[in-house]
């Protein structure tokens, strides 16, 4: 996943007279689908209990589907066990080999489906996840080859008699152009006719879903001053109409939604069903990530889990009383995620599997009925100044490779801690890859650096210098 797909909240807005799609698509069988909430299940993390401990936890918890980034022989053979729907993923380095060659795709299918299927309940198969947000020119040709890949595996299926798994693609809010207002959502210029046109035949033909990862988090967080953070964990009072339609919005989900929705019909689409393959809210972050904190977390999937469990189904504005299969984001936190500290903290569990925060999946829980929880501090942006520093208890030997990392990109990161210099004494692994870390973030970040160095560093707001070295820092 990358929720680095940041979409603006306000881009250019589409002279559009489009109508809207009012699909009604109360087919019984969506409906079993989408009335059980899904989980992710990612497996990045050097700290998590073993996929049965997994799995038993996943239970626990009562999600109704597991969604796999893999197809993964052991996991998917302990599924059998249960009465979990399961969706696996076709993985992004072979979708040109599947796309390209049927033969790979029946060996895909033979190797990673048929052992298990029907006795594990697999009921879709992903291709990839999010290859439209990457775009060099090897990501240029799994472009070329996901539609292709997509048919070639249903393909396989068919062949085998399988007609009850569907075939679909994760894709994340960045494959839009334009998405507010949301009658305004349209698909990347570089996407609309080679991509998306192709793949929204292929799941309308096959009646199969529109898989997107949505995360108002992200939108919310570029302006968490001027967006209402009530409004994008379903709590406001207060409504968005959209000028074009008069659809009117209580929560930022559903104009999310709804621009994809509207993005579909202007390229002929209107109907294909829409499911969400990741959404979540994350319970902890870096310093500068303002609301992630577990009182937004638990409030944004409760809620989420509530309004996607109603029954009848609520659907979007444009699409009222429409199921939406839905997969939270995520099991675990998972330690070994790159990225800025968000990335390591959406999951509900911790790696040791208690909860992170009680949550009810059956949606059947009042909101109001949960124990309460602290007040958090950060849903203001932190004002100040912040170091990044080496965590306690690193190895030296990684300290001293990603010290030699921070200081071989420009001279003048480490200029002062050579011999001699201010910052020298005291001569630890420890004190120079702390100044190190700081000095580089700070004159990198605004190249999209993080303070992260392979998990072996942390954000403080305590200034780590002292009289004589003093250093530097990043101004919030
Ligand atoms: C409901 O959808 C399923 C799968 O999408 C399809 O196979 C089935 O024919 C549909 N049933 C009805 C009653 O429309
Ligand atoms: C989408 O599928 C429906 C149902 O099969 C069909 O009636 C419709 O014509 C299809 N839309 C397009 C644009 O092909
Ligand atoms: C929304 O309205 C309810 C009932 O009037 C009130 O208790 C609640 O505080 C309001 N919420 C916000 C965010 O204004
Ligand atoms: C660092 O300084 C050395 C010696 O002055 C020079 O040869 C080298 O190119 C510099 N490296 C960078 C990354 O600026
Ligand atoms: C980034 O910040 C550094 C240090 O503040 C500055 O020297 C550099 O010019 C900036 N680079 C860009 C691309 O803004």
């Amino acid at each position: 996943m990358s929720h680095l797909a940041l979409f603006l909240f306000t881009l250019l807005v589409l002279s559009s007279s489009c109508c809207y799609a009012i699909g009604s698509q109360n087919n019984r069988t969506v409906l079993a689908l989408a009335s059980r909430i899904g989980i992710n299940y990612g497996k990045l993390g050097n700290n998590l209990p073993s996929p049965y401990q997994s799995i038993n936890l996943i239970k626990t918890i009562k999600a109704g589907h597991v969604k796999l980034y893999d197809a993964d022989p052991e996991t998917l053979k302990l599924l059998s066990k249960t009465n979990l729907y399961v969706t696996i993923m076709v993985p992004n380095d072979q979708i040109i080999s599947v796309g390209s060659d049927q033969a790979a795709a029946d060996k895909w299918v033979a190797t990673n489906v048929l052992p298990f299927y029907p006795q594990t309940r697999i009921r879709f198969v992903l291709v990839g996840n999010e290859v439209l947000s990457y775009s060099s020119d090897q990501d240029k040709q799994i472009w070329a080859n996901l539609v292709p890949a997509m048919r070639k595996v249903v393909n396989s299926l068919r062949a085998r008699g399988i007609h009850n798994i569907k075939v679909g693609t994760p894709l994340a809010m960045d494959a839009l152009r334009s998405s507010f207002p949301p009658s305004s959502g349209a698909f990347r210029e570089d996407l609309a006719v080679p991509v998306m046109l192709p793949l929204l035949k292929f799941l309308n033909g096959t009646n199969s879903f529109f898989f997107l990862d949505v995360y108002p988090y992200f939108p919310w967080s570029t302006d968490p001053v001027n967006n209402h953070l009530d409004y994008a964990l379903f709590e406001s009072n207060s409504t968005y109409t959209d000028p074009q339609t008069g659809l009117v919005y209580t929560n930022l989900l559903d104009q999310m939604l709804d621009s994809v929705i509207f993005a579909m019909t202007k390229l002929g689409y209107p109907d294909v069903r829409l499911a969400i393959s990741e959404t979540g809210w994350p319970n902890s972050g870096d310093i500068h990530e303002t609301g992630a904190n577990v009182l937004n977390a638990a409030t944004y999937n409760r809620n989420l889990i509530k309004k996607m469990t109603a029954n009848p189904p609520l659907g979007t504005p444009a699409r009222r009383g429409a199921p939406i299969p839905t997969f939270l984001f995520s099991l675990f936190n998972e330690n070994q995620k790159p990225g800025s500290g968000t990335e390591r903290h959406w999951g509900i569990l911790n790696p040791d599997g208690t909860p992170i925060y009680e949550i009810d999946f059956t949606g059947t829980r009042p909101v109001s009925s949960f124990g309460e929880l602290p007040k958090p501090d950060n849903n203001v942006p932190f004002k100040g100044n912040v170091w990044c520093v080496a965590i306690d208890g690193a190895s030296e030997a990684e300290l001293g490779q990603a010290l030699n990392f921070a200081c071989g990109r420009s001279n003048e990161t480490c200029a002062a801690l050579a011999p001699g210099k201010e910052c020298y004494a005291p001569v630890s692994v420890s004190w120079h890859a702390s100044y190190a870390f700081s000095s580089y973030w700070a004159q990198f970040r605004n190249q999209s650096s993080q303070c992260y160095f392979n998990g072996l560093a942390r954000e403080t707001t305590t200034n780590p210098g002292n009289e004589r070295c003093k250093f530097p820092s990043v101004t919030l």
